[in-house]
């Protein structure tokens, strides 16, 4: 079984959550306490889609999160690198796209609104990423960055990273199809920039009216920005 370094390479990347696909789902609910859901309601909540707009849920892996804005009557569509991610979602019922967030094989201004939820943290170069999804979201289209952060509270900052570091990887022994895929999840939260740091990274790439909220302490925030017209 294999595990991504911090250098992102995609192969790497695409093999681990492979890897990880056949149990992804249950190993997430159980590792964040349930807290996957609401999560999700929350970055929905942000991206507000309405019946008949066209939105991209990028880096979807088993398309969980997309099945959640397909509700809402919005034509949404999951992409994804890893097979191994997206035929766990065949059974889910919306359309799915083998597609490296990188380059997109999409047209301009092909979206209504982009979302991509704990997938940009895992990107080789998410300046990149940001900067294709500016390109497939037609003018005064929205973004939603769904993501871990950094807990706001110092005293429950230092718990939740000695949570991250020794008791997350022991508990992802007992459920998940690839551990070792866990102790990179752990790795990788701690070097990704803090809440100020990704809504600079986001202005940067392009994007206007950046703000975020944070959810569960801050231990996810929800990033919000519109494409300039
Ligand atoms: C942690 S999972 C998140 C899946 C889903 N969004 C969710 O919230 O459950 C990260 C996903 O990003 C995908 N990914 C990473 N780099 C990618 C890239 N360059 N292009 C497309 N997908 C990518 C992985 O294959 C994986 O399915």
């Amino acid at each position: 079984m294999s595990r991504a370094g911090l250098d992102k390479d995609p192969r790497e990347v695409a093999a681990m959550f492979d890897g990880v696909a056949r149990r992804y789902d249950l190993t997430n609910t159980v590792l964040s306490f349930g807290q996957d859901r609401r999560w999700r309601v929350a970055t929905r909540r942000a991206l507000d889609p309405k019946p008949g707009e066209r939105v991209l849920d990028l880096a979807a892996g088993s398309g969980v999160s997309t099945v959640e804005f397909a509700r809402t009557g919005a034509w949404c569509v999951a992409a994804d690198f890893s097979l191994g991610m997206l035929s766990v979602g065949r059974k889910r019922g919306v359309p799915l796209v083998a597609a490296d967030a990188l380059r997109l094989p999409f047209r301009d201004g092909a979206f209504d609104a982009v979302t991509i939820l704990f997938g940009l943290r895992n990107l080789a170069d998410p300046g990149q990423g940001l900067r294709e999804m500016l390109r497939v979201v037609r003018s005064g289209g929205r973004l939603v960055v769904c993501e871990f952060s950094t807990p706001t509270w110092q005293p429950f900052r230092s718990v939740y990273l000695n949570y991250l570091m020794r008791a997350l990887p022991s508990i992802a022994r007992a459920v998940s199809s690839n551990p070792d895929a866990y102790v990179y999840l752990a790795e990788s939260i701690r070097a990704w920039p803090d809440q100020r740091g990704l809504a600079e990274l986001i202005a940067e790439s392009g994007w206007s009216s950046v703000a975020w909220r944070n959810l569960t302490s801050g231990i996810v925030a929800v990033h919000r920005a519109v494409k300039p017209s």
